[in-house]
């Protein structure tokens, strides 16, 4: 297959843009474009719709330099990628800290900044970096969306959502080598739902707080999601040393198999090494883990791990029942000044949650 230019893409994506009705831009089923890191520039006048029922894949060779997308659409209204074909970024094997934007994301698959935004259908393999990165977007819908990388692929988070609200993810069958979904900070009014998830990190709200920085996340439900052989199920991790908060985040029916670590708050998380008890962080409050159920890979099946100065408060254990994954194991719980109420089942019991 010949590679096309992507100037190709851009002269048609400005007449789909430019259209002064509603437009679509398709790339056909049957062919392949090797393509190369390309903006959707925004603002259109209009619904813009990009059909890819073909495929798309990212040429061998590496970019250098501060590109840190690869499918980058910007600043675009009413915008919907749909289609079955595959988005395949054939795992690039370097990632040069350098490429870095000033949020981390390196040759993400396609990262958004579109507001009432559709993602349907479409299969994303391989990514080198996160796949599909969702920033400074508003009103968005991701839907029956597949996501596919080695599990042994580090920081091939599936989704990552930061500083985005109203955003909703369902339908979907995420794994990867990190986390399925990641939840950054500036996250409000997230829905997660209907999510397969395994391998990889699970579904994670953070990291957050790194660098002593401010997060602010709230308003996020997770719910009516299967997350199998992760290294984590469902997650808050923050760093020492940050500020902001964590609060009204809901995990509801969600069935783990095999999972490490099921359920977890982790606040000393610390991916550098050593990281020393800070006196301030990112303040968790008011997280609900209601109809919980399934099995632990490892013992400590419920982890409520906070900060030594500031105190998880509002945490709520209601119907979780979690068993050990092999026959004759044992399941425990661990709190660290953590505060809340446990209602209806827990298993593990967690009598260290203090009032
Ligand atoms: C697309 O439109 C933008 C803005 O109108 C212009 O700067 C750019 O040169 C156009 N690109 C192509 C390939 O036509
Ligand atoms: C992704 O890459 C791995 C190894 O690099 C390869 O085995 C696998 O087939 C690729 N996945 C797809 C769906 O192409
Ligand atoms: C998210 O889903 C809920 C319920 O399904 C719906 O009320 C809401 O409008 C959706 N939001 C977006 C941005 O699609
Ligand atoms: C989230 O999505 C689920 C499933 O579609 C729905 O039942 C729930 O109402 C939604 N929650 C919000 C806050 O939109
Ligand atoms: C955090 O700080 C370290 C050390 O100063 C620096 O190398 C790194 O780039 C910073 N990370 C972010 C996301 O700002
Ligand atoms: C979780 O497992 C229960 C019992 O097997 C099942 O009824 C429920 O539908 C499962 N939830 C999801 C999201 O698949
Ligand atoms: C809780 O966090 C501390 C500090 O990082 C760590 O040493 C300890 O192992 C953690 N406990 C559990 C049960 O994860």
């Amino acid at each position: 297959m010949p590679p096309v230019a992507p100037i190709a893409f851009l002269d048609t994506w400005n007449a789909t843009c430019q259209s002064s009705v509603s437009s679509i831009l398709l790339i056909p089923a049957g062919k392949t474009f090797l393509l190369n890191p390309i903006v959707f520039q925004g603002p259109c006048q209009f619904d813009v719709r990009v059909q890819v029922d073909g495929d798309i894949i990212r040429p061998s060779q590496l970019w250098g330099g501060k590109i840190d997308h690869w499918l980058l659409f910007s600043h675009i209204d009413r915008l919907s990628i749909v289609g079955s074909g595959k988005i395949d970024d054939q795992r690039s094997s370097s990632c040069f800290l350098r490429a870095f934007s000033s949020f981390g994301f390196c040759r993400s698959n396609a990262q958004l900044l579109p507001t009432r935004a559709l993602v349907a259908g479409l299969r994303l393999i391989n990514s080198s970096q996160m796949h599909l990165v969702v920033g400074f977007s508003s009103a968005i819908r991701i839907t029956g969306v597949t996501i596919t990388a080695p599990g042994d692929s580090p920081n091939t988070d599936g989704i990552h959502i930061q500083q985005s609200h109203h955003v909703n993810v369902s339908d979907s069958t995420i794994g990867t080598g990190d986390d399925c979904i990641s939840i950054g900070t500036g996250s409000f009014h997230v829905n997660v739902s209907w999510v397969t998830c395994g391998p990889g990190h699970g579904i994670s709200v953070g990291s957050l707080g790194m660098n002593n920085s401010r997060a602010e996340v709230s308003d996020i439900q997770v719910g009516h999601c299967n997350i199998s052989s992760t290294m984590n199920g469902v997650r808050i991790k923050t760093w020492q040393g940050g500020y902001g908060y964590a609060k009204a985040i809901i995990f509801e029916n969600i069935n783990f198999t095999a999972v490490n670590n099921p359920i977890i708050i982790d606040q000393h998380y610390c991916a550098t090494g050593v990281c020393a008890e800070k006196s301030s962080a990112v303040q968790v409050t008011d997280v609900q883990f209601i109809e919980v159920r399934g099995t632990s890979s490892s013992q400590v099946a419920i982890n409520l791990n906070c900060s030594q100065n500031v105190a998880c408060t509002g945490i709520t254990i209601q119907n979780v029942e979690i068993q050990p994954a092999q026959q004759g194991g044992q399941t425990s719980s661990y709190c660290f000044n953590a505060h809340g109420t446990v209602t209806g089942v827990a298993m593990p019991a967690v009598p260290c949650l203090m009032p």
